[in-house]
């Protein structure tokens, strides 16, 4: 089956080959950045992602529909907002202070609560940014990949504000491997970051459903 999105992926560490490898066997075209030149990993991308394209990142990001940002936080100010523009943006990315180091506008001040998702789409005002594919850790998303009605099939979350974008990933999701769950607009995907009740967690559909309200009602 061939899709009709392509995907750029941008981020060739841990996430963004198990991304690329799970939307090339649902038949998605997919090409692969990082921020250097493609043929540093064109050996590692025939070996690790084969039917991957290694690209410059301006180069996958241009033939793209759409764009998956698997790189970490605090290298999301490399990226010229303008590249991104008119593109549905998949925003994988969690901040981790840890690695990371203390990111400003991604600190949670209370007064002003907001996600990290939110941070990022501010920033690409003319992208349709998706939370999506952040909460699951790259070795299960891999692994605990199923097919739309198998029994043992897991859930993951998604939350933007675009509606058409929102059901283009959710696409992408189920094609993936997983149930999607669409929580609502770009704030609702707090629940998926770090520290939130789904984080790091592989849940079926009513796990995940029965996490998410239970988070609420506790916030209530
Ligand atoms: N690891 C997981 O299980 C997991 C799961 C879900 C989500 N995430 C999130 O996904 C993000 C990436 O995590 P990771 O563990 O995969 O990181 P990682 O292993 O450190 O890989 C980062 C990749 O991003 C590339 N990169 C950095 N800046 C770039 C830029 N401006 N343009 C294009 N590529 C760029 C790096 O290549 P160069 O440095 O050569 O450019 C590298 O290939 C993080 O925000 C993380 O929280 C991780």
């Amino acid at each position: 089956m061939r899709n009709k999105e392509r995907l750029a992926v941008l981020g060739a560490g841990h996430v963004g080959p198990v991304i690329a490898r799970l939307a090339i066997a649902a038949g998605y075209p997919v090409a692969i950045a990082t921020s250097g030149d493609p043929d540093d990993i064109a050996l590692i991308t025939e070996l690790v992602i084969p039917g991957a394209q290694p690209r410059w990142a301006s180069d996958a990001i241009a033939d793209a529909d759409i764009v998956v940002l698997a790189i970490p936080l605090h290298r999301f100010a490399e990226l010229d907002p303008g590249l991104l523009a008119g593109k549905i943006v998949v925003d994988a990315m969690n901040y981790w202070p840890a690695s990371d180091g203390v990111l400003t506008a991604f600190e949670d001040d209370s007064v002003n609560s907001r996600g990290s998702s939110e941070v990022v789409a501010r920033r690409l005002a003319g992208s349709a940014v998706v939370k999506a594919l952040n909460h699951i850790g790259y070795h299960e998303l891999e692994d605990q990949a199923r097919p739309a009605g198998a029994p043992d099939r897991r859930a993951a979350g998604l939350a933007g504000d675009d509606p058409a974008a929102v059901a283009a990933v959710a696409a992408l999701t189920s094609r993936l491997g997983y149930d999607p769950v669409r929580l609502g607009g770009l704030p609702a995907g707090r629940v998926l970051q770090p520290g939130g009740p789904v984080f790091g967690q592989v849940l079926t559909l009513p796990e995940f459903e029965r996490a998410v309200h239970e988070e609420a009602r506790s916030l209530s």
